[in-house]
């Protein structure tokens, strides 16, 4: 990354790409599909879980056709001293009322799933028609609790990845595919 650098593109970053933009593109018309059938004749409350999954509701919204109202959800991972692990919280409330309704929660990326596991209990709560859960990647392999989304757009392997709304410190969102940083900025210390 160079500041100023007018020649800078943040894909000249990426190491190796994993999901092209064709794929997702071509992804999101059968993800829309799968949705719309599934919800044939319902009202459904789409919840994004921002930032990450800001670009892939975007576009995927854009795919249905069934009657549907939008709201966000912000999550912060607060250190639970007790467990001495990440606790997720949510720290910006939804402002619809989901009683009654069939709520759909968007995330970017299924990992350990404690953030859809923690955010899906709550929802419970909150007394919806049904409750379902759609990530653009799952990382199969990385669970630390027992979760599965309803709607996956890929399943990828266990690595640190960037773009399509996914960050590194808050960059790289803005790329049009997902990829791997080249090793050497994973970790610079100007970005912490
Ligand atoms: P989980 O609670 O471990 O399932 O993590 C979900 C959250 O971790 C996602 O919403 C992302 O914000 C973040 N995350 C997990 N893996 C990656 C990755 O490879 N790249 C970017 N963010 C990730
Ligand atoms: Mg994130």
């Amino acid at each position: 990354m160079q500041n100023n650098d007018p020649t800078y593109n943040p894909l000249e970053d990426i190491d190796q790409i994993i999901v092209t933009e064709a794929e997702i593109q071509a992804r999101l018309i059968e993800l829309g599909k799968e949705i719309n059938e599934a919800y044939e004749e319902r009202d459904v409350a789409v919840i994004a879980i921002i930032n990450g999954a800001i670009i892939f509701v975007a576009d995927l919204i854009r795919r249905l056709s069934i009657s549907m109202k939008l709201d966000c959800i912000r999550i912060a991972n607060y250190r639970d001293d007790d467990k001495s692990m990440q606790k997720p919280e949510i720290i910006d409330k939804i402002r619809l009322d989901l009683k009654g309704l069939d709520v759909l929660i968007i995330d970017d990326i299924l990992d350990t799933g404690r953030t859809l596991s923690h955010v899906t209990e709550i929802f419970k709560t909150m007394q919806p028609a049904s409750l379902k859960t759609c990530v653009l990647l799952d990382k199969k392999t990385t669970r630390s609790v027992d979760f599965e989304a309803d709607f996956v757009g890929f399943r990828i392997p266990d690595e640190f990845v960037v773009g399509y709304g996914l960050d590194f410190a808050e960059r790289y969102r803005q790329l049009p595919c997902i990829g791997v940083l080249r090793p050497e900025l994973q970790n610079p210390p100007e970005w912490s």
